[in-house]
């Protein structure tokens, strides 16, 4: 099953290339970059179904730009997470900061956040305010864990919080925007939100678990990014609560983990049973999620919607 399967993609792609222009080059370059470089289209499609699990199938006049500003608003994060981490390859293809520099880079982000805003202008005033806490949930997010690294401040409450900001706001968002746009009964708004969120804690916990355990000819870079960045990400705070802790923390600490530290983290993570239990907790908040899911009528959409996050569980990339 592929996530791009669930969105209209002729229309889906048009309006996002559309909403993407400029009379600046660097910046219509970036932009058609991200676009021709694709991307899973996950939340995009969460949104197309959300709304159609709502309506019985019908589709709104709004969902096609409303997915158009979910994938914008992930798609600028990119842009700037990549800058942080200091990544050389996103969507297979050299990053928009190490190809243009920072400034470029940047304001492009700023450029596909500020589409989006006009795009929002049409839409009911629940869903501005919906996208500003999103919005304002990745920055903190992302500096949550810039700030939990300088302080070493490692707990699974603060990786809980990062993630959440991160990634599962804008989970949460792809799937109750809909909800917000047709007006939805509360108690349907409050499992599509809690579908999403667990959702994306599930999607960013498995990023973080192939990060560090992954196959690098598949995930397509070098494992232990997230080590060498001193990021404690979930199997890491496991094996920082067990016999291992002192090791793992130095290393964490160092800030430069070289190959052989993650190789002995990697080491580690399998011999003490983490690999399994950080599964276990993906496998949980899946479930959590297609639990939310079925407080909404039965549908076809709803199967789909249930189909995406069963498949998180299996992602090797
Ligand atoms: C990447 O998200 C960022 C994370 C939250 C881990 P995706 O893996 O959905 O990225 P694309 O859109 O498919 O490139
Ligand atoms: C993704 O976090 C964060 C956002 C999309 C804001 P990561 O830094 O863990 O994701 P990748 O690994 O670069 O895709
Ligand atoms: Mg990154
Ligand atoms: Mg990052």
């Amino acid at each position: 099953m592929t996530a791009v399967s669930a969105v209209p993609l002729a229309e889906f792609e048009a309006r996002l290339r559309e909403v993407l222009r400029s009379k600046v080059e660097f910046i219509e370059v970036i932009g058609e970059d991200l676009v021709a470089a694709g991307g899973k289209r996950v939340r995009p499609a969460i949104t197309y179904l959300a709304s159609k699990a709502l309506s019985g199938g019908e589709q709104h006049l709004f969902d096609t730009d409303l997915a158009v500003c979910v994938e914008l608003l992930h798609s600028a994060s990119l842009l700037h997470d990549d800058l942080i981490d200091d990544s050389d390859t996103r969507r297979g293809q050299e990053t928009a900061f190490r190809k243009f520099g920072n400034v470029v880079s940047v304001m492009s982000g700023d450029f596909m956040l500020s589409r989006l805003l006009v795009l929002l202008a049409e839409m009911p005033p629940s869903l501005t305010r919906a996208f500003g806490l999103a919005a304002s949930a990745v920055c903190e997010g992302e500096v949550l864990q810039f700030q939990v690294a300088a302080y070493a401040d490692y707990s699974l409450d603060n990786y809980l919080q990062v993630i959440y900001g991160k990634t599962a706001a804008v989970f949460e968002l792809a799937a109750r925007a809909p909800a917000l746009l047709r007006s939805a009964q509360g108690h349907l708004t409050e499992a599509l939100e809690t579908y999403g969120r667990e959702y994306g804690l599930a999607f960013q916990m498995q990023d973080d678990l192939l990060d560090l355990m992954g196959d690098e000819a598949t995930i397509g870079k070098p494992v232990g990014g997230d080590l060498r960045e001193g990021k404690a990400t979930l199997p890491v705070l496991y094996l920082l609560e067990g016999e291992s802790g002192d090791e793992v923390r130095r290393i964490l600490e160092r800030r430069a983990a070289q190959t052989g530290d993650v190789e002995r983290v990697r080491e580690l993570v399998a011999a003490q049973g983490i690999y399994q239990r950080a599964r276990d907790e993906i496998v949980r908040r899946a479930e959590l999620a297609i639990a939310a899911l079925h407080r909404l009528p039965p549908s076809p959409d709803r199967d789909r919607l249930e189909a995406y996050a069963a498949y998180e569980v299996q992602r090797v990339r």
